[in-house]
């Protein structure tokens, strides 16, 4: 157990926010990032599709890779998935990534929070339960932005933002209402902290982000810790850290981006 590697899953380059602080929490370990680039955008897929599609692919990277936990970290795919991978796959760890309303409805002071997300993750029936439960006494606007995610892409692979299109998809989010203003904003889709500083830049006034990345590397430390009562391994681990392509097609520049990662691209 204490060999096998962390199998970190996404669409694409988001999952990589999850990663770096999985990698400073859990420095021995080794890591096989998985971009399932063959079907991004995951945001507009329909849910039976992407239900069946992950399900199958989940199968077979369980077989290949023997992961001793399998991270998604993706909202769009963990919000629709994430029990069902639970029912099929029984024996296997799974942690979720699911927008990060609970500490929002915590911290906010105004009442007035925004999940920003891909499509499908504001469409979620799991997202509504999450404000039934937790944010009752909130108000919370669901954003779901189709440009987003694919923004990040672009500018983790080639370093350019345009600017003015993030200005236009996170400016929904701002509300005021009898004098009240949002004051946090949940990144609710693992690419968008990539963007952070682009959202700082153009939003209308200041709120809190909310990237609950650390919070998700911190669970799956806990649970591996957990299943491992010997506690954190103290080897070095087997081989280099590597990126997986559904696509099998990944470019220069997404080879160079994983490298920068620390990731090794095989296809
Ligand atoms: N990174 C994914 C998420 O957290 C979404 C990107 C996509 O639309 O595929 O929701």
């Amino acid at each position: 157990m204490a060999e096998q590697p962390i199998l970190m899953f996404d669409s694409g380059v988001g999952g990589l926010t999850v990663l770096r602080e999985a990698r400073v929490l859990m420095p021995d370990r080794r890591f096989i990032y998985i971009t399932d680039d063959a079907a991004f955008p995951y945001g507009n897929w329909e849910e039976p599709a992407l239900l069946a599609h992950l399900l199958t692919l989940f199968g077979q990277l369980l077989e290949r890779y023997r992961p001793a936990i399998s991270v998604i970290a993706c909202n769009t795919a963990s919000t629709l998935v994430i029990d069902a991978l639970r029912e099929t796959f029984p024996s296997h760890l799974f942690v979720g990534t699911v927008p990060a309303i609970k500490p929002a409805a915590e911290r906010t002071r105004s009442g007035l929070v925004s999940v920003l997300a891909t499509p499908g993750t504001v469409k979620r029936q799991y997202t509504r339960d999450l404000i039934a439960k937790w944010a009752q006494k909130c108000h919370v606007r669901l954003v779901g932005s189709t440009a987003l995610a694919g923004l990040a892409e672009v500018y983790m692979r080639d370093g350019f933002v345009d600017e003015e299109a993030v200005r236009a998809e996170i400016a929904p989010c701002f509300i005021e209402q009898d004098g009240r203003f949002t004051d946090i904003v949940v990144l609710a889709c693992t690419h968008y902290p990539f963007l952070a500083n682009r959202m700082r830049k153009t939003a209308p006034w200041p709120v809190d982000w909310i990237d609950p990345a650390e919070a998700i590397a911190r669970r799956a430390l806990s649970l591996l810790d957990g299943a491992q009562p010997g506690g954190r391994r103290d080897f070095a681990p087997n081989g280099p850290d590597i990126a997986v392509f559904t696509s099998g097609k990944p470019d220069h520049a997404i080879r160079r981006l994983m490298q920068g990662f620390g990731l090794t691209t095989v296809s």
